[in-house]
């Protein structure tokens, strides 16, 4: 399967000058931008909103990826929609109305996608299947950049990519495998190799910063 798509977290960028990173890693070679939203309710920690969303807007075409680690779900996804979000991703157990909330993202002009953490069952998929454009499996407890990478989360991409296969042989539409968390130029292969499609990475792209290596070296690690 591909094509792979990288999708740099932005969690792990300089904050003081997020602009400026956004631009340079999607001009290295990065297709999307991974923004982990973090509400100190749902997880133990808290990021960034809709109005730092707007303002990387304007410094790139690449889609933005929401991610939403936050509870409840609902009345951030029109205002992310208008800060520009692509693509917008909730955990269900943090939603009343899964469906709900999917069909609001999709009203709202975004692709909508659905979050896994290493312990929830997949049985959150089985009514949802034909409104879901994306599935991000956490490889790691939500809340913070730089964790390692849990390996039972290679049954669960397997799994779920048989499921995706299932679905768009018998005509359903396409739906992405995205991986988040602990993901680096080592383990990748695996992960693209039990099914995921789309990766995001964090502190492995960023701390090239610290390493004295550029982000197109880096990504082209992770590509090859
Ligand atoms: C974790 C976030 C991830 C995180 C990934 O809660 O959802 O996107 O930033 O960072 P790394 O790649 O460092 O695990
Ligand atoms: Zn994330």
């Amino acid at each position: 399967n591909g094509p792979f798509r990288i999708a740099p977290s932005i969690l792990s960028a300089d904050f003081a000058r997020l602009g400026e990173e956004v631009e340079n890693v999607i001009a290295a070679g990065a297709d999307i931008v991974h923004f982990d939203v973090m509400d100190n309710h749902y997880v133990p920690n808290l990021t960034i909103g809709p109005l730092v969303c707007e303002a990387i807007r304007p410094r790139t075409k690449a889609p933005i990826d929401v991610h939403l680690m936050v509870k409840p779900v609902d009345a951030l996804v029109p205002m992310f929609a208008k800060a520009g979000a692509d693509i917008i991703s909730f955990h269900p157990e943090a939603s009343e109305h899964v469906d709900r909330t999917l069909a609001l993202i999709r009203e709202n002009g975004c692709k909508a996608g659905l979050a896994f953490n290493p312990a929830t069952p997949l049985h959150h998929l089985d009514h949802v299947m034909d409104r879901i454009d994306l599935i991000l499996v956490m490889s790691v407890n939500p809340g913070f950049g730089g964790q390692g990478f849990i390996p039972e989360a290679l049954v669960k991409i397997a799994q779920i990519r048989r499921r995706i296969d299932c679905h768009a042989a018998n005509g359903g539409q396409p739906i992405w495998l995205e991986v988040d968390g602990g993901v680096k130029p080592s383990n990748i292969g695996l992960i693209a190799e039990a099914g995921a499609d789309t990766f995001v990475a964090g502190s492995a792209i960023f701390g090239a910063r610290g390493a004295d290596r550029s982000y197109h070296e880096v990504l082209a690690d992770f590509r090859n």
